[in-house]
């Protein structure tokens, strides 16, 4: 199956400064991001609270760059409205939260605003898990850590699972968890074509130098 030609890398929020958000969204789009990952957890599907709509909005009149917005909550049909109306380019709700009917319910509402969904797996659950869904998924958004914090080791199970994906998937393969320099070129190779980053991006001197880096070493 062919990927999808181009790499994106999306830096992920969660390892920026939370007191200067505005200006980390805007620095981290001059640096060469293609997209800003924003982690929205509820502290019951994950062990972590960041964010909610009402953030989300006020990045959106901060940064052209499109809303990558991984909900990592337990009733995300409860929210979809307000992340949609807060200027999410793309959604990716868990296969762990939903029913596949109620992913196809999903679909049809954001095709209806042009907003993309994405579906992502946790790394205990089974890849298998997604078959039925892959048909209204724009995107698939495979967990490499245990979702909840920035700065975790990679799991190198998840390059099965996206090997797997890739085998009957043409859209966006996104990984989020654990990417650096070294896991870059592995889940490339794999299929992926979507990089999340945090800690790997957030924690350098220079976010240019280091998004350039993580081009680098898959090119
Ligand atoms: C984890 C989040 C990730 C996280 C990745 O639950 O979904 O987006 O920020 O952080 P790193 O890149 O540091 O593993
Ligand atoms: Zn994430």
């Amino acid at each position: 199956m062919n990927v999808p030609e181009k790499l994106r890398i999306a830096p992920s929020l969660l390892s920026a400064d939370f007191s200067k958000l505005g200006q980390e969204v805007r620095a981290v789009e001059r640096a060469g991001a293609d997209l800003l990952h924003v982690d929205v957890m509820d502290g019951h599907f994950v062990p972590n609270i960041t964010i909610g709509p009402l953030v989300v909005a006020s990045l959106r009149g901060k940064t052209r760059l499109p809303l990558d917005v991984h909900l990592m909550i337990r009733d995300p049909g409860f929210y979809l409205e307000r992340f949609m109306d807060a200027g999410s380019a793309i959604i990716t709700v868990h296969a762990e939260t939903c029913s596949v009917a109620k992913i196809r319910g999903f679909r049809d509402t954001l095709r209806r605003r042009g907003i993309k969904l994405g579906v992502s797996v946790n790394p205990e659950t089974p890849v298998r898990k997604l078959w039925p869904i892959l048909n209204y998924a724009d995107m698939i958004l495979v967990m490499s850590v245990h979702p909840g914090f920035g700065g975790q080791k990679f799991i190198p199970a998840a390059l099965g699972k996206i090997r797997a994906i890739r085998q009957r998937y043409a859209g966006d393969i996104e990984v989020d968890g654990g990417i650096t320099h070294e896991t870059a070129p592995r889940v490339v190779a794999a299929g992926a074509n979507i990089l999340v980053a945090g800690s790997y991006i957030f924690n350098a001197r220079s976010l240019r130098t280091q998004i350039k880096r993580l081009r680098a070493c898959v090119g």
